[in-house]
């Protein structure tokens, strides 16, 4: 079968891999002709574990290429994934206008049955709105069917979400558009993958719902966490407590500063707005951000506390940028939003990434400066905070952060470390809710 997938970011990229890999032949499509001309040399525009591999294989083997040009792509395709960008604009709501374009340039192209499938996160009634735009754009008169399979796939282990996943959800009006989908991801079948087959609508809720509940289950325990540390209680036992309970599940519960990335933000936001367009109020996801947003002021208030009154001219290192672990993206990311409050407060930070900095320097609203590794950081700061649980925090050589520092103040805003073996090395440790 032959399929096209528009939009190489993250979404895109991973999905038309995946199903090269699994014996399609897919053609990966992107207007920005820099990208494609960096993906044709072998160079990923992204940091994902194991993608970089799976791309030079698929390409190796010519199941997988990239182009520009669209329209050839979906003329020779019987599937169409549109995996483009959905951004919040002001009032918190997805813009649909890459999708929109995308909806007009395959009826312009349509030259026979085709299925189209939203792959992005889009809000409820999109399906449709594509139906409508290519139903009447089209010169012909071709059969063609719209469908949702929205996407769970985790950044930093995007390749295993893909290739084992709790399920898929598909939702398409004809059993043609369901039997291709199901055809594509028949290898799964292998692993007994459940397929949850449903309307349009609900198949684009579905996604919603799914990304709304694991938010609201961060908040959840996030609040826990505050409470716990005003009754002298360990939120970590909390958690494994409830967790252990199937019905609540252990995932999910770790607390920290609050979730971030391209999608918990994103889509709590835009459901919640489809809630009130729908004359709704979504009560616990509009809580679920509010309480977000606070956990970053939170964190700074605790900074602050150990700080002593003031922040001003104070050395502060950072350890970690990236929204999560094994990724380079900083989208609203707890700890750039972190970083910048502190520099708010006459902070001087100094920082180190694995991944991220390169894309942190545009993110800071003043100079920070970036270093070449941990010891770096922690060399004449004044305190030293974990912001992202990158692996290589777990392990550091405490002893030597403790001499580097100029006081021996460790915020670990991710629970890395003991509080009792960091209490008994001498630090002044911080954590959250323990
Ligand atoms: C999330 C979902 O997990 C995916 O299923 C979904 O496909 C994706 O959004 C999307 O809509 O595209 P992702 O944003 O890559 O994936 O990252 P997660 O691993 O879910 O983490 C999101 C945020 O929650 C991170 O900032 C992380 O630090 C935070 N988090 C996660 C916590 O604070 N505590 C937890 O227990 C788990």
């Amino acid at each position: 079968m032959n399929i096209c997938v528009i939009g190489t970011g993250y979404v895109g990229l991973v999905t038309g891999t995946c199903f090269a890999d699994f014996g399609v032949n897919v053609v990966c499509v992107d207007k920005d002709a820099e990208k494609i001309a960096m993906l044709n040399r072998g160079d990923i525009p992204i940091y994902e574990p194991g993608l970089k591999e799976l791309v030079h294989k698929n390409v190796g083997q010519k199941r997988l290429s990239f182009t520009t040009d669209l329209g050839e792509s979906i003329k020779k395709s019987l599937a169409i994934f549109i995996a483009v960008g959905t951004p919040p604009r002001d009032d918190g709501s997805a813009d649909l206008s890459y999708i929109e374009e995308v909806a007009g340039t395959i009826a312009e192209n349509l030259n026979g049955y085709k299925v189209v499938v939203t792959k992005s996160t889009v809000p409820v009634g999109t399906g449709s709105l594509i139906e409508k735009i290519i139903e009447k754009g089209q010169t012909g008169s071709h059969k063609f069917d719209v469908a949702s399979n929205p996407e769970f796939l985790r950044e930093g282990s995007a390749i295993e979400d893909f290739m084992r996943p709790n399920r898929v959800v598909v939702g398409a009006r004809s059993s043609q558009a369901i039997a291709i989908l199901k055809d594509l991801y028949s290898p799964l079948y292998l692993i007994e993958t459940p397929f949850i087959v449903t309307g349009i609508e609900t198949a684009e809720l579905i996604k919603y719902a799914s990304n709304a509940f694991l938010a609201t289950k961060i908040s959840f325990i996030n609040e826990m966490a505050n409470i716990c540390e005003k009754v002298g209680a360990d939120i970590h036992q909390v958690a494994k407590g409830m967790g252990l309970d199937k019905r609540i599940g252990p995932k999910f519960l770790h607390p920290g500063p609050g979730y971030g990335g391209s999608c918990f933000p994103k889509d709590t936001m835009a459901i919640t707005k489809i809630a009130r367009e729908n004359g709704y109020t979504f009560k616990i996801v509009e809580a679920t951000v509010e309480v977000n947003e606070r956990q970053r002021d939170i964190m700074v208030e605790k900074i602050k506390k150990v700080m002593g009154s003031s922040l001003r001219g104070k050395k502060i290192g950072v350890l970690g940028l990236t929204f999560k672990p094994n990724t380079d993206d900083i989208r609203e990311s707890p700890a750039i939003d972190i970083v910048n409050k502190l520099l708010e407060e006459g902070a001087l930070i100094s920082a180190y990434d694995p991944a991220g900095m390169a894309n942190s320097r545009k993110a800071v609203n003043s100079p920070i400066a970036f270093c070449n590794d941990e010891y770096e950081v922690a060399d004449q700061s004044d305190a030293l905070v974990i912001a992202t649980e990158w692996n290589q925090f777990r392990k550091l050589d405490m002893a030597r952060i403790k001499n580097m520092l100029k006081t021996a103040k460790l915020i670990d805003l991710r629970n890395v470390y003991d509080p009792a073996g960091m209490k008994e090395m001498g630090f002044e440790y911080i954590s959250v809710g323990r």
